[in-house]
């Protein structure tokens, strides 16, 4: 429909059909014109200014930097389309704080950590969090934002975010708003993509500190219990546990029987290792306890705040064996810093295919890579789900194949055991 070969400019014209304030987004109508080297007489005649928003919510990430300039310079350079970021994700939507993103205050944002535009995991404008004589109120700011949205003769609204982001933003297209969803966590939890960017940027960081906690732990002859974050999804613990070498990963997804996690232990110093690596997702849970809440969030969508479950296990480890162990929590060092280069290409591809999407008006869609394509889902099938890690996953068997131990009684296959477990629980 359109060509994207470099150097050709891509005109946008509008028309929006129907009326009122939330005309809904399949009344809105792009046409596109794509000329070679000339511009079209009827869209050079008829030329209006475009303009999309985009906006960053939940927990920050490596790699949002380099979504926002990937829209921006796409919106311009294809499209002819200006750009406004909101700030702080929905926050700036409902309170219309906002800044014009173009071209040049892009320039050397590409690798650098969090987000230009700030972020808020607390902004659901469902459920929006007011202070009212020193307590909060939750209010529905979700016509706000569309007033806000529509005053600003916005067309088009990227939404960059997570699970939380993703599912305001399935509401918010019910209520009218043509919005594009593009996925980052380091938690990679999302349904429907292969992965979110800002994962592979925390696993090189947990991998880089397992690496470093290995020679300590060699020194001393400890057992090092290292916590990664990762909510209740495992991706984090069992990539990293595997790129870091670790002997025991324990994940949200399999709660873990300490018996196993100490036979590994004995199992290693018979054989002369005199230490051990166990790797730790926030997450993680013995079999019939909890997980470990650091602290509870009350303005936010989804209040607990996990950490700590790593001194639980080191405990139980020096309760059971004669032997010494530390606990080293990451936390939030795993969301700062440069983004790796894999993840600065797939968060340019998001970026890039986001504005593709919303020229085509496919609207109330998320990006997503499958097999190394840039493919879409529906925002209500990636709302109020997440992707957790399953027993038959490559990765598991893969670690198990290693002999790792991944939390279960040593007697028992793993999966056997977790299928029974899930049966009965
Ligand atoms: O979802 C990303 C994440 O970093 C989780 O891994 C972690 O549990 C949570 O956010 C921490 O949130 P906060 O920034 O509010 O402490």
């Amino acid at each position: 429909m359109y060509n994207m070969s470099r150097g050709r400019r891509v005109y946008l014209i509008y028309r929006q059909n129907g009326s009122g304030a939330s005309a809904n987004s399949a009344q809105r109508v792009f046409f596109f014109f794509f000329c070679e080297g000339q511009v079209p007489k009827f869209a050079h005649m008829n030329k209006i200014k475009k303009r999309i928003g985009v906006l960053t919510g939940g927990g920050d990430c490596p790699g949002l930097n380099a979504v926002i300039r990937a829209i921006v310079k796409t919106a311009d350079n294809d499209y002819d389309v200006e750009v406004i970021g909101f700030k702080d994700g929905y926050e700036g939507l409902i309170d219309n704080r906002f800044l014009e993103i173009d071209s040049r205050n892009v320039s050397g944002i590409l690798a650098r950590g969090g987000t230009i535009l700030g972020t808020s995991n607390r902004a659901d404008p469902f459920n929006y969090p007011v202070l009212q004589d020193d307590d909060y109120v939750y209010l529905d700011r979700s016509s706000q934002a569309v007033r806000n949205f529509e005053a600003l003769g916005l067309d088009a609204l990227i939404a960059i975010g997570g699970d939380g982001t993703m599912a305001a933003s399935a509401g918010m297209v019910k209520k009218g708003l043509p919005i594009v969803g593009v996925p980052k966590t380091i938690d990679n939890d999302l349904v429907g993509t292969d992965v979110t960017f800002g994962f592979d940027s925390a696993l090189v960081t947990a991998t880089e500190a397992i690496d470093k906690i290995h020679t300590t732990a060699q020194s001393h002859h400890r057992v090092m219990i290292v916590e990664v974050m990762g909510r209740y999804a495992g991706w984090l613990a069992l990539y990293s546990g595997v790129a870091g070498g670790g002997d025991i990963i324990l994940m949200p997804e399999f709660p873990y029987d300490i018996r196993g996690v100490c036979d590994a232990v004995r199992t290693r110093n018979a054989q002369g290792k005199t230490f051990s690596i166990v790797v730790v997702g926030e997450g993680a849970k013995p079999i019939g306890g909890d997980m470990v809440v650091a602290r509870k969030v009350k303005t936010s969508p989804d209040a607990l705040r996990l950490g700590g479950i790593s001194h639980q296990v080191a405990a139980q480890i020096e309760g059971m064996i004669n032997i010494e162990c530390r606990v080293t929590i990451l936390g939030h060092l795993l969301r700062g810093g440069t983004p790796s280069a894999f993840d600065r290409i797939l968060a340019t591809r998001f970026g890039v295919e986001s504005v593709h999407m919303a020229a085509r008006g496919e609207f109330g869609k998320m990006v997503v890579l499958r097999n190394n394509q840039m493919e879409s889902v529906a925002l209500e099938d990636v709302a109020g789900k997440l992707r957790l890690v399953t027993t038959d996953h490559e990765m598991i068997q893969t670690a198990l194949s290693l002999g790792l131990s991944l939390g279960c009684p040593s007697d028992v296959p793993f999966a056997e055991f977790y299928t029974k477990l899930a049966e009965t629980h």
